[in-house]
């Protein structure tokens, strides 16, 4: 149920740190991937060679990985790895350390450049579980979005009976189990996304284009990432950097895409054709850069494949096809004739018409036509919100 889930471990120094062996055991058991990262207090309840050895990969806990030649741990490529960040156990001083964005040790600075879902399991003294500024640490780290795994009932360390045991290895499993199925939906789900404009080339310097940005595909690269899927963008010659955990592919022209698209649909679940692409390339193109005189007064084209076309010819039964209109005035008739000729479950339109939307912007204002007669309209918002509203809709056309 945890096959291909990448975790990143954290440990930080509680007692409870000797059951993190365990715990990395069972998450690798259900098919995780592990990666462990620890506090130098942690170090003192159990060794990063024991946890090197469980997981095959070494364990970090330092800024340095050697103090002679220099060399530095990378805290961000860490922090962009995990599908989700698990502290466990997370004591009350690490609880307190996440709240004020504290930075001391090489594990809050990747808690602070994670990217990823951070889920915490507290192990402390009943006391100081039920201290006001303990529960006020968790309330305010659940506001922000970080999950709690809750301590169970038992005997402490202490000596004492109460709340504050970190929960077992195998709750801890089952609970993000149940996680990754919940807040991950799309978990285990194939999507490729076509993305940004074509370049077709008429000489070495010169090309056929347009003016999309690649914003509305990349931001739905995110968003179907971070609800648990597998996302392979292929995208067009655009100025933003690959999302994080998110196969890029770059191509250049329409032929290319082309390719590299139908490839990609075959084991696809999900196909989504953001891309602007030229539906024309210049017949003859030069390798050299043509001179004014040498330029010709007329260049003939040729069609470009329609990829969401061919995507939609081959369609298999339970796969989802979702394109894209940008029309300059309200185009809806336009946009239902694409919905229907190109076999897809749903049609984002949107105009240039309506300020703020289409091309370049960090806005969009869409509609959405279904292929079952449904329409829905959205305010003008951010592309990351779109990006959202989509994915919601995605997820009522995956088959039961
Ligand atoms: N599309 C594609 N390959 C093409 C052209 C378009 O995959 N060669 C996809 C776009 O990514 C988009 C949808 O088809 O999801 C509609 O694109 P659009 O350019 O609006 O449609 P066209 O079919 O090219 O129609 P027209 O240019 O006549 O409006």
């Amino acid at each position: 149920m945890l096959e291909r889930k990448k975790i990143l471990l954290g440990i930080t120094g509680s007692i409870a740190a000797y059951k993190a062996a365990l715990l990395a055991r069972e998450l690798q058991r259900r098919g995780a991937e592990v990666r462990v990262v620890m506090t130098p207090s942690s170090i003192e309840f159990i060794t990063p060679l024991t946890l090197a050895t469980l997981t095959g990969h070494p364990v970090y806990s330092d800024f340095t990985e050697n103090r002679d030649s220099g060399e530095w741990t990378n805290h961000v490529e860490l922090g962009l790895w995990g599908d989700a960040f698990l502290i466990a156990p997370a004591t009350a001083q690490t609880l307190s350390a996440m709240v004020t964005g504290a930075c001391d040790n090489f594990l809050m600075a990747v808690h602070l450049s994670s990217r990823c879902p951070v889920i915490a399991a507290p192990a402390m003294d009943l006391d100081m579980y039920q201290h006001a500024a303990t529960q006020a640490n968790l309330e305010a780290l659940e506001n922000r979005g970080v999950s709690i795994i809750q301590p169970d009932s038992g005997a402490l360390a202490s000596g004492l009976d109460g709340k504050g045991r970190m929960a077992e290895p195998e709750a801890i499993a089952n609970w993000l189990e149940n996680w990754f199925q919940t807040k991950a939906p799309l978990n285990d789900k194939k999507i490729v996304i076509t993305a940004g404009p074509t370049h077709e080339p008429i000489d070495s310097v010169r090309f056929l284009g347009n003016r999309s940005s690649g914003k509305m595909g990349f931001a739905l690269a995110r968003e179907l990432q971070s609800a648990g899927a597998d996302v392979h963008l292929i995208a067009g010659p655009v100025q933003l950097n690959d999302p994080s955990g998110v196969q890029v592919t770059r191509v250049e022209t329409a032929l290319e895409m082309h390719a590299e698209a139908m490839k990609a649909i075959k084991s696809a679940d999900i196909g989504i054709a953001t891309a602007a692409v030229s539906d024309f390339r210049a017949k003859t193109t030069s390798k050299v850069k043509w001179h004014r005189n040498e330029m010709p007064t007329a260049i003939e084209l040729d069609e470009n494949p329609d990829i969401l076309y061919d995507w939609g010819k081959q369609k298999r039964d339970g796969q989802i096809l979702v394109g894209f209109a940008l029309e300059t005035d309200n185009g809806i008739e336009s946009a239902k004739s694409k919905l229907k000729r190109k076999n897809l479950n749903f049609i984002v339109l949107n105009s240039t018409a309506d300020p703020g939307a289409g091309f370049g912007t960090d806005t969009n204002k869409i509609s959405i036509f279904e292929q079952n007669g449904k329409s829905h309209t959205f305010d003008l918002k951010s592309k990351d919100a779109v990006a959202h509203d989509i994915t919601q809709l995605i997820l009522t056309h995956l088959p039961q």
